[in-house]
């Protein structure tokens, strides 16, 4: 709702549906209704819109783009009736003002800002543009590089940018409702015409076309296959070509195009889902609703390699003072010069005044190799070699030395969280959090619970995801979490079409076309070859430890691929060697280049093997990867490891760069149809029996059977949730 309020002369229309103020057709309705009050008022001389609750508004409000009473198209005309006004309006804008909250500020005559506050056009994240008028009034209003920034990215910008750039007239420490109220008294009388965004001219900018296509081209190679920045793009080129009035009609067109995309209604389940899973519940009870965090005043990192290293970046960032740990000194000089780096870089990025601990004190941040100094801190996370023996070594050790209330965390990738637990005396406090490489810059924590994880532990973990800037996702324990184990069957396809007859450049290209940020080859070219084949080892997959007479393309019974190994006994690591399932430059290149040498070594393979060379196409490549991968989450979500297909989504989407637009593995799934899904993971099992990876889960088949249910119903379909606790 919004509420209509005259005591002076200025009469003052809050904006309230809490908790961000979201238009919702009510809340347009009253804002509608009040400033055809004020105009008809004689006694008022000026409007303020003002949100509740120290927020402007944050916009239209997302759900009602799926209802079938539409807002799209609701508020333009009454950000015209805004402006159109003859008694001067004016915004106070406190909290956030984004989107439809943005655009209702653009269309007030004067706009003031509090110091905190918070701007921005974030439509292109949820699939739309601006559809208020806001890709004509902005660029009017602050230059078309600028605007078509803030639209194309959707980054919220703070008060203090907003003013440098024009967007708002003032930006105050205090009371931002009585300045605004102070400066409409101010306005009374004077002229509005100049005030009116939409009768201005765009800005000039000398050369526009080819800033126009020069930016085209960056729009367009950051955006993946996503449409919404493009067509943001297209709507802000029109203010440049054509009056207000037919901008508008063009801002209006493309919006329809986005709002019946499908890539809309992806981006827009993944905001929820990004929420929704903060309400965290186990298969034994447990939840956010009734667990409580501990506190987190100190914390320790165990191991400073790769993942050590942004762990303790990130916790600095969240001014979170910390021990920092390593085996020898040599290893721990090593790792404070990398850390050193990386801080000095985040500092210099920090923006809108925000403030990074000082790295330099070592109160707030020390470097050891002395576990006693791990007494009193509240939580550690430890982050050395993926080794189970070593891993409970450190464990025993910390249950010793920790106080009694530390909670005990494990970066490990895959490895099993109750073993580790049980080399302590405190099991309720060992959880896993899974950070993703690089740590400092991934924004998914996956939190993993053992089956004595306490609900305090898990609170605590989500806790610290959110201090820490993250998305935290909470899941069972199992080998490889959620997102590896997905990960597991999906890289396996990749290779074995590499023995069937592709070529990785072939592969990575199919998926990077379809959305992700990396294929699975150049992928495991950056985090290098190694680390599998040393997990691989370690399982006796491959190695001195498998047993004399094992088929060279069988392990169980189950097709196996030997390909990464014999790459790795070349000394093929990817990236870090120059040489992997690509060439590169030098050792830590990265530009990737087809290697003709792979190409032979492929073909000599196949033919030791007696493999026949087929052409693969480009659908068999993107259905046998995307939909073993999609096989293994309903596989998941059978088990009670995850709480929903929401969880898996969210994990892809912030761990594994999958497309956001495509709303993640589980949502395109029920895009695709799941008898889709089915029927062709049938047909990929019945050509390659021996790869479980391709056999359809059993649940994805019920869901299947009972008539292919919406996403959100799937989990009612489990008859029972196995308990993971
Ligand atoms: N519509 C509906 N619900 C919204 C919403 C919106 N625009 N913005 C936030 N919410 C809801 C969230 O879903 C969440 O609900 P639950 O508590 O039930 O989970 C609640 O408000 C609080 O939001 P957050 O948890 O995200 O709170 P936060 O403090 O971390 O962030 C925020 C606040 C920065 C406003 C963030 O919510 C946000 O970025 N919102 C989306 C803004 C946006 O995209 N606006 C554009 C909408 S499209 C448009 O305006 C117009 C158009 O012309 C097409
Ligand atoms: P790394 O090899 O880069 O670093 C491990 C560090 O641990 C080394 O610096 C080593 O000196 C230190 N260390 C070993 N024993 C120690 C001890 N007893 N005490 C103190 N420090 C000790 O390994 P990386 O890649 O950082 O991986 C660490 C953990 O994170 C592993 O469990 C790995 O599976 C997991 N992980 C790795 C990811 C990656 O992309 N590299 C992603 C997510 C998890």
């Amino acid at each position: 709702m919004a509420q209509y309020a005259r005591g002076s002369a200025v009469a003052v229309i809050r904006l309230r549906n809490p908790p961000v103020n979201a238009l919702s057709l009510a809340v347009l309705q009253t804002l509608e209704d009040g400033l055809k009050k004020a105009d008809a008022d004689p006694s008022v001389k000026a409007v303020m819109i003002c949100g509740e609750n120290g927020k402007f508004s944050a916009g239209a409000d997302i759900r009602g783009f799926s209802s079938p009473k539409r807002l799209g198209g609701a508020l333009g005309p009454i950000v015209s009736l805004i402006e159109s006004s003859e008694k001067p309006v004016v915004a106070a804008i406190e909290g956030v003002a984004l989107g439809g909250g943005l655009e209702v500020a653009l269309g007030c005559h004067y706009r003031i800002a509090h110091v905190k506050a918070r701007m921005g056009l974030p439509e292109v994240t949820i699939g739309l543009l601006p559809g208020a008028e806001g890709t004509q009034r902005l660029p009017r209003l602050i230059g078309v590089p600028a605007a078509l920034d803030m639209i194309t990215t959707g980054k919220h910008i703070p008060a203090t940018e907003a003013l440098k750039l024009g967007l708002v007239d003032e930006i105050v420490e205090e009371n931002t409702i009585e300045a605004a109220i102070r400066l409409a008294n101010k306005v009374i009388g004077q002229p509005l015409g100049p005030r009116r965004l939409s009768l201005k001219p765009v800005p000039k900018v000398p050369n526009m076309e080819a800033f126009l296509d020069e930016a085209l081209v960056k729009v367009k190679r950051q955006a993946r296959g996503c449409l919404a920045p493009e067509l943001c793009f297209q709507a802000v080129r029109a203010a440049t070509q054509s009056p207000f009035a037919e901008g508008v009609r063009r801002e209006r067109e493309l919006f329809q195009v986005l709002l019946s995309s499908g890539q809309a209604q992806a981006l827009q389940y993944a905001f929820f889902a990004e929420r929704a899973v903060r309400r965290w519940a186990t298969p034994s009870g447990a939840s956010w609703s009734s667990a409580a965090p501990q506190p987190v005043r100190r914390a320790a990192v165990i191991g400073l390699g790769t993942m050590g290293q942004g762990i303790v970046t990130s916790l600095v960032k969240a001014n979170i003072p910390l021990v920092a740990l390593e085996q020898d000194l040599e290893n721990l000089n090593k790792g404070r010069k990398a850390v050193m780096l990386l801080l000095q870089r985040e500092a210099m990025k920090m923006e809108g005044g925000a403030q990074i601990l000082d790295f330099h004190n070592p109160a707030h941040l020390q470097f050891t190799v002395d576990f006693d100094l791990l007494r009193d801190v509240d939580l550690v996370i430890e982050a050395v070699f993926e080794n189970m023996a070593l891993k409970k070594e450190i464990f025993h050790k910390l249950s010793k030395i920790c106080k009694p209330g530390a909670l005990l965390c494990t970066n490990t990738s895959a490895l099993n969280i109750d073993e580790i637990a049980s080399a302590t005396n405190r099991p309720q406090q060992v959880i896993g959090t899974h950070f993703f490489s690089p740590a400092h810059v991934m924004r998914l924590l996956e939190i993993i619970y053992g089956r004595h994880t306490s609900p305090t532990a898990i609170a605590t973990a989500m806790q610290l995801a959110k201090a820490l800037k993250k998305v935290g996702v909470v899941v069972g324990n199992c080998f490889g979490f959620v997102g590896n184990r997905m990960m597991f069957p999906y890289v396996q396809q990749a290779v074995f079409l590499l023995e069937e007859g592709s070529r990785p450049e072939a592969v990575d290209q199919v998926l990077e076309d379809f959305g992700f940020k990396i294929g699975p080859f150049r992928m495991s070219d950056l985090a290098g070859l190694d680390v599998g084949w040393r997990s691989r080892k370690d399982q006796g997959l491959t190695g001195p430890s498998l047993p004399a007479g094992t088929p060279a393309r069988q392990r169980h019974g189950q097709r196996y691929s030997p390909l990464p190994d014999l790459l790795c006994e070349q000394g093929r690591f990817g990236q870090k060697t120059a040489r992997g399932w690509y060439l590169y430059e030098k050792a830590g290149g990265r530009t990737a280049t087809p290697d003709p040498w792979l190409h032979n070594f492929l073909s000599q393979y196949r033919d030791t093997h007696g493999i026949q060379t087929r052409f693969i196409d480009q659908e068999e490549i993107l259905e046998r990867c995307l939909f073993s991968l999609i096989n293994e989450g309903f596989a998941i979500l059978a088990e009670g490891i995850a709480s929903g297909p929401e969880h898996l989504d969210v994990i892809y989407i912030n761990g594994y760069g999958w497309p956001e637009h495509r709303g993640g593995p589980m949502f395109y799934a029920s895009t695709v149809g799941l008898p889709r899904v089915l029927a062709k993971l049938q047909k990929y099992s019945e050509a390659h029996p021996d790869v479980p990876g391709l056999r359809p889960s059993a649940f994805l088949k019920k869901l299947v059977a009972v008539g292919n249910p919406p996403l959100k119903e799937w989990m009612s379909y489990l008859s029972q949730q196995s308990s993971k606790l």
